[in-house]
């Protein structure tokens, strides 16, 4: 076999006597080697091998540790899946401890013994291996199931839902999207714009709730120049930046009235009027609209103009709740958890068992958004490699739960124990039991409601 073909061993060791003895003890590998952490580094970029011998004794620290650890940690950050093997000198067995908590591999006493180590850096090998397949395939198994670009599910009830998304895509329709906070609505909206002839165009949000009324009008429809105080230059509005575009009206039931009318003439006419303005300018927007209250019930009690709801809901979408899709909270959890080690802390390679059962019981009332904000709560502050239950603050969740019940049995039963539970210590106060339970106050009123609840 030519060296290329060989797998790459990295020696890090400044005593060049034992570096050139190390040199030549393993016949199954091309060796490289280096003495200092810049050398060392500069090895790990060029040759990217897949186990690494480490002396912790190097210059300037030849005698300590504290340059052998900052090697370490530096070659977990630059390329976390890299097997290192740390040596150390008589009786530093703390020293050894604590390279494997600062992600090394395993760890071998000097004076060296060729043939021990050559085990070690073997088996290092071989498991290297195996974990590069198992990315390998976990992360093809999760491309799979990615569907509009960026939705990860492998629940039937969302894959249905992006399917419509996608055959509505190209029709110019308006789309409206129902669901609870945290499901996924502009990550569909964004869906339906990538998805169509507009992808080119911008795409524009707006969460009508988050503006006050006052101010609505004008980041919807723009201003002239002098059309009131302070409006000290022209300004286009959300439905002309979206021209060409798609533009997404987030918690549409928020608009107050006569904006409504002025909407839907927008809608009919396709023109708008900036306030101050004299002229109709023709805008070319696709409206995606999105909304967690009860549209329905708000015509009924005249807040809503039902001409407008047909107009926005040419085709409705019923987004379905995390606990509505079996297997997706593990699913989404295991791809947050990639994301932000990458991003956070390299160290985290995964869940414990104890991690994944209490996801996969928990009643996620915060839907996706409540999961990411826990795992990635859970990724930052993780000690060690793996992610547990309590890491999650999911200890103890729902383990007393009888096993005759099924699962949306359980759900309930949860959700309820945990909604009682946070009124009872926010004495009642909706807005703080919301926050308690990381949900939006309409979703808590929704859950209220559909566990036909009192506060
Ligand atoms: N199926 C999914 N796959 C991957 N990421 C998702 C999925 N669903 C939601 N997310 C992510 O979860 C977070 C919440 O989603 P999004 O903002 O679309 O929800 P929302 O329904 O608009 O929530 P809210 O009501 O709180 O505004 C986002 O960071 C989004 O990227
Ligand atoms: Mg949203």
């Amino acid at each position: 076999m030519m060296a290329e073909g060989k797998p790459k061993l990295l020696v890090i060791e400044d005593d060049e006597g034992l570096q050139a003895q190390l040199k030549w003890a393993y016949e199954n590998f091309e060796v490289v080697s280096a003495t200092d952490r810049a050398g060392a580094l500069a090895a790990l970029r060029a040759d990217t091998p897949a186990v690494v011998t480490l002396d912790l004794g190097l210059p300037p620290d030849p005698d300590g540790t504290s340059e052998g650890f900052a090697v370490l940690d530096a070659i977990m950050a630059l390329k976390p899946d890299t097997k290192v093997i740390v040596a150390s000198g008589h009786g530093a067995q703390e020293s050894a401890l604590e390279a494997i908590r600062r992600g090394a591999y395993d760890f071998y006493r000097k004076p060296v013994d060729i043939d021990t180590l050559g085990l070690i850096v073997e088996r290092a090998w071989r498991l290297h291996g195996i974990e590069s397949e198992n990315r390998r395939l976990a992360e093809k198994a999760g491309e799979d199931k990615t569907v509009l670009g960026r939705m990860i599910t492998a629940a039937p009830e969302m894959m249905k839902v992006a399917r419509t998304i996608e055959r509505v895509a190209n029709a110019d329709v308006s789309v409206m999207l129902l669901g609870a906070s945290g499901t996924g609505k502009e990550l569909l909206a964004r869906g339906v714009h990538e998805s169509s002839g507009r992808r080119d165009g911008a795409f524009v949000a707006i969460n009508c709730a988050a503006i006050p009324e006052n101010l609505l009008e004008s980041e919807l429809f723009g201003h002239e120049k002098g059309a009131f105080t302070g409006a000290v230059r022209t300004t286009e509005g959300k439905i002309e930046l979206a021209n060409g575009g798609t533009l997404f009206l987030d918690e549409v039931g928020d608009i107050p009235l006569p904006l409504q009318v002025k909407l839907l003439r927008f809608l009919q006419e396709r023109t708008i009027e900036r306030i101050g303005g004299r002229k109709a300018i023709a805008v070319d927007t696709r409206i995606v609209c999105a909304t967690h209250q009860n549209l329905e019930a708000m015509i009924g009690a005249g807040t809503f103009r039902e001409d407008l709801f047909y107009r926005l809901a040419e085709i409705v979408v019923k987004i379905p709740t995390l606990a509505e899709r079996p297997g997706d909270a593990v699913l989404l959890a295991k791809h947050f958890l990639a994301r932000f080690a990458r991003e956070m802390n390299p160290k985290v390679k995964g869940f414990a068992p104890d991690a994944l059962a209490a996801i996969d019981g928990w009643s996620w009332p915060g839907n996706v958004r409540e999961l990411e904000n826990r795992v990635k709560r859970a990724v930052i502050m993780a000690e060690g490699k793996l992610v547990g239950a309590e890491d999650l603050d999911l200890a103890g969740g729902d383990a007393e739960a009888g096993e005759a019940l099924n699962l949306k049995a359980a759900r309930e039963q949860a959700d309820r124990r945990m909604i009682r539970q946070a009124l009872a210590r926010c004495e009642g106060n909706i807005s703080n039991t919301a926050k308690l339970l990381g949900i939006s106050r309409p979703t808590l009123y929704d859950l209220l409601k559909q566990y036909d609840m009192q506060p």
